[in-house]
């Protein structure tokens, strides 16, 4: 019998299989994030561990863990987690591909939708009760057919954008490593960012690349917040060096309240939602059981993480 600490309450069953397996399961209650004591008590005698984005697993907190086989993330990323430390003590750590990538599609498209047409301040004006007619010259957007997208990261979610992009008639373009960035964000009407965050992408949208964009353009951001800088964009936004941003990550989550991020204009910001359905986030806890399952058993995890680079 494992020890198996769960960093929060998750959607579906999928936990009942590790105790159906005969493994002790401890779950973090409440909805916040084990603070950094409750991490270090939870771990310090695990044999498994499944956490979330929002749990920072580095060396110290696998320093702590003297027993720790398996860490399972709630995440297809695992820029959360020190791979590289959890490798040296060969602890396997898995991530769950796949089961979020029509989730997050979707929700990129609903971002660049609203974006586009400018939903947020369109509803705002007829909440407000500002809004008195139909009017021929407001609330003008980008139509999406025959507008160019480039698509930062061209994995499985941004093929997913790209395949939904082009059945609204947009015409895509895909931005790999190695790729001329500037080029193509100089050539898009929208960008959106579907990269891993790593030490090559942070900040990768910077200043330079959001002076690169057309000032018509739209950013989107449902990869991870680190990727922009934003106090950049901020200042983009406000100089009108870019139309708008819609981002469902920030750096940090969530943004402190007095962040002059939140209060730029033509901006649309998400509580980082990408993978917020029913199906998505069950299957996101069946895939990461599955990974503790094995490494727990001594074989290999189903879906492991890519080695640390
Ligand atoms: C992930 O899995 O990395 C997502 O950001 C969670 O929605």
């Amino acid at each position: 019998m494992a020890q198996v600490f769960v960093t929060r309450r998750l959607a579906g069953t999928a936990l009942d299989r590790l105790a159906a397996a005969g493994h002790a399961v401890t779950v973090h209650p409440g909805d916040l994030p084990p603070t950094a004591g409750e991490l270090a008590a939870g771990v310090a005698t695990a044999d498994g561990l499944l956490c979330l984005l929002t749990e920072r697993i580095d060396a110290a907190v696998i320093d702590a863990a003297p027993r720790l086989r398996a860490i399972a993330n709630y995440a297809v990323g695992s820029d959360n987690i020190d791979v590289a430390a959890a490798a040296t003590r060969g602890i396997a750590v898995g991530v769950t591909p796949g089961v979020l990538t029509d989730a997050t599609a979707d929700l990129t498209l609903a971002l660049l939708l609203s974006a586009a047409r400018r939903l947020p301040d369109a509803q705002r004006s007829v909440t407000d009760g500002a809004w008195t007619t139909w009017e021929p010259r407001a609330w003008l957007g980008l139509e999406l057919r025959g507008a160019r997208l480039a698509v930062v990261g061209f994995g499985r979610i941004g093929q997913a954008v790209a395949e939904r992009a082009t059945a609204f008639g947009m015409e895509v373009e895909p931005v790999r490593r190695g790729d001329d960035l500037h080029a193509a964000l100089a050539r898009a009407d929208a960008v959106t960012l579907h990269c891993p965050l790593t030490p090559d992408t942070h900040h990768l949208i910077d200043a330079a690349a959001l002076g690169a964009m057309k000032p018509t353009a739209i950013l989107v951001n449902t990869a991870r917040g680190g990727i922009v800088d934003q106090v950049a964009l901020a200042a983009a936004l406000r100089a009108g060096g870019i139309a708008a941003a819609a981002l469902d990550v920030t750096d940090p989550e969530p943004s402190p309240p007095d962040d002059p991020l939140l209060t730029a204009p033509n901006l649309i910001v998400l509580p980082h939602i990408g993978s917020a359905t029913v199906a998505a986030r069950e299957r996101m806890a069946d895939m990461a059981v599955d990974n503790l399952l094995a490494a727990l058993a001594g074989e290999p995890m189903p879906h492991p993480a890519r080695p640390a680079h």
